[in-house]
């Protein structure tokens, strides 16, 4: 029995988070240059979203560039960026045909101004569809988003709209850049490493987590299925004990 079959259509996650790792070994492995594995990376993404749409996942977040991957060569940043810009005018028909809402979190003033541009224009464009919300963290970094969540608090207290004892949890939350959205229930990282890498550190402190040899070249469909299912036969206690979840 292929592991769709096994899986609880009433129990899938509403949102799995991905940190997509491993290209540049998968290239290296290859003897080719660490770009090629970011582009066989790019066939990972569209098979993952598709299946992701399929069991109907509300909300997949996909890493897909740290505020920290800015350091690595200017050559395969360069390349990362022109990767990005030709598979959004690749996939965009794609997303529209699945009905996929584009959607996009970081530091986005970072990015090169035409990648940028055609970013919000593939936002903009896939703004009426109703299914999957894919969304692109970009130049994105977990920290910074905190921080700049409690800068927004502070200038509303400055300004008198908000009062200091009424910040809560929720606030904080609203006030992220995943506003809007359920927190993970499921944070897949792929290629062995067993590490957070500055992602969605908020958001993810109740989700399962689930770490894989595979490199991102190598994960498909059927992996993501694998990784829900091995979701569904956790217990999530969120503090209490067994006999009170049950
Ligand atoms: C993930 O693969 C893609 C990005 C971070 C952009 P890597 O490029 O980190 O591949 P490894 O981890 O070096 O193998
Ligand atoms: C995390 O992968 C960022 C993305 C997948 C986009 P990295 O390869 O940059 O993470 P580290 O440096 O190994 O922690
Ligand atoms: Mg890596």
């Amino acid at each position: 029995m292929s592991y769709i079959d096994q899986i609880d259509l009433q129990r899938v996650p509403r949102h799995i988070a991905v940190i997509m790792d491993g290209n540049g070994r998968w290239a290296k492995g290859k003897g080719k240059l660490r770009v090629f594995g970011h582009h066989n990376g790019v066939l990972s993404v569209r098979d993952v979203v598709e299946a992701a749409g399929d069991l109907g996942v509300e909300y997949l977040t996909l890493y897909t560039f740290s505020a920290e991957n800015w350091n690595r060569p200017k050559l395969e940043v360069t390349a990362i960026m022109e990767l990005l810009i030709s598979t959004l005018n690749k996939e965009i028909a794609k997303l529209m045909k699945n009905n996929v809402r584009l959607n996009a979190i970081g530091d986005l003033d970072k990015l090169p101004g035409k990648c940028h541009r055609e970013l919000e224009a593939a936002i903009e464009k896939t703004s009426v569809n109703t299914g999957l919300t894919l969304t692109l963290a970009l130049s994105y970094s977990s920290r910074e988003e905190i921080v700049h969540a409690a800068k927004e608090l502070v200038a509303k207290v400055q300004s008198g709209e908000l009062q200091l004892e009424d910040i809560n949890e929720q606030m904080f939350e609203d006030n992220l850049y995943t506003s809007g959205m359920p927190n993970p229930e499921l944070l897949i990282r792929t290629s062995g490493e067993y590490r957070i890498s500055n992602y969605l550190l908020w958001q993810i402190a109740y989700a399962e987590l689930y770490f894989t040899q595979k490199l991102w070249p190598d994960f498909r469909r059927e992996d993501l299925f694998e990784a829900i299912l091995d979701y569904q036969k956790r217990e999530r206690r969120f503090g209490k004990t067994s006999e009170q979840v049950n």
